[in-house]
């Protein structure tokens, strides 16, 4: 199956009540695992990808190339739209343009009628070629310079005026954070998620920063209307623990072990386990 708009996997996460995982990729090791991952779970999929992430692999074509080559290749045959994480209004567009399936357009940054007005551009651009978009109102925090910040408290007015744009998604601060959580992290602010869910009716909500936010949690977000999480931080974490017990086991130093796809197969095959594993938490495995 080719790549697919997220729109009708989420509308269907948020009536049967369960998440789809967005997971990023940074290489062909992380896209392998994350659709080795969903399709042994039987599970839809999103994978994420930050403008940042897309200039390392040299460009939105190759990250399109990559991914559509993969689905072939691998014969996956569960549902995976391709993202672009937390784009920029041009970087949006340019996805479309390269056969991203989807495209978050992040415009919290924006005071709220700048966002509006490139969000509804956006949709109408996005709209006419069957791409599905996210918005974003209320920032999410995360650590900046080594600074962690509270996650900020959409306003449920602005959610409501964003949502009426005609967008698939919408991604609300509700106190998250991306990266590590800090120990005094005061949770998810679920009366304000509650009011969104109100005003916003039907509407799929998107939680960023899930790595790390207690199963309990994650289970009342979903209960909450929240149909997709996004996950990075543990990923990459876990990867980068499985290559150091590689290398300090000094197992790249026995025969062969200096091949690099030897070095990065424990770190590829903890991936698969991770996503796996959120895949059960968020309730989309079997899903597909
Ligand atoms: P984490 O890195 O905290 O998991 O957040 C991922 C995210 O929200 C990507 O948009």
């Amino acid at each position: 199956m080719g790549l697919v708009s997220a729109k009708d996997m989420l509308e269907t996460a948020r009536k049967e009540g369960y998440a789809v995982g967005q997971f990023n990729i940074n290489n062909l090791e992380w896209t392998k695992a994350i659709l080795t991952a969903a399709q042994e779970a039987n599970s839809p999929v999103i994978l994420g990808v930050s403008e940042g992430a897309a200039r390392y692999m040299t460009g939105f074509d190759t990250v399109v190339g990559m991914v559509e080559g993969m689905l072939k290749n691998l014969d996956i045959t569960v549902p995976v739209a391709l993202h672009l994480d937390h784009g920029s209004f041009e970087g949006a567009k340019a996805c479309i343009e390269a056969g991203f399936s989807s495209v978050m357009f992040d415009g919290s940054h924006y005071p709220i009628d700048e966002n509006i007005e490139k969000t509804k551009e956006i949709v109408k651009y996005a709209n006419e070629r069957g791409i599905s978009v996210e918005a974003e109102v209320g920032a999410i925090g995360g650590e900046e310079d080594g600074v962690v910040g509270t996650g900020e408290v959409a306003d449920p007015q602005e959610c409501k005026q964003i949502a009426d744009l005609g967008v698939t998604m919408l991604a609300a601060g509700i106190g998250n954070i991306h990266g590590k959580y800090p120990d005094n992290w005061q949770g998810l602010s679920f009366d304000v998620l509650k009011e969104i869910q109100d005003i916003t009716g039907q509407m799929p909500l998107v939680l960023h920063g899930g790595s790390g936010i207690p199963t309990d949690m994650i289970k009342e977000a979903i209960s909450l209307g929240v149909s997709k999480i996004n996950v990075n931080t543990e990923l990459q974490l876990v990867f980068a623990e499985a290559t150091r017990k590689y290398i300090e086991e000094g197992k790249d130093k026995v025969g062969k072990g200096f091949d690099p796809r030897k070095i990065l197969k424990p770190g590829y095959e903890r991936i698969i386990a991770g996503v796996k594993e959120k895949m059960d938490i968020f309730g989309s495995t079997n899903k597909a």
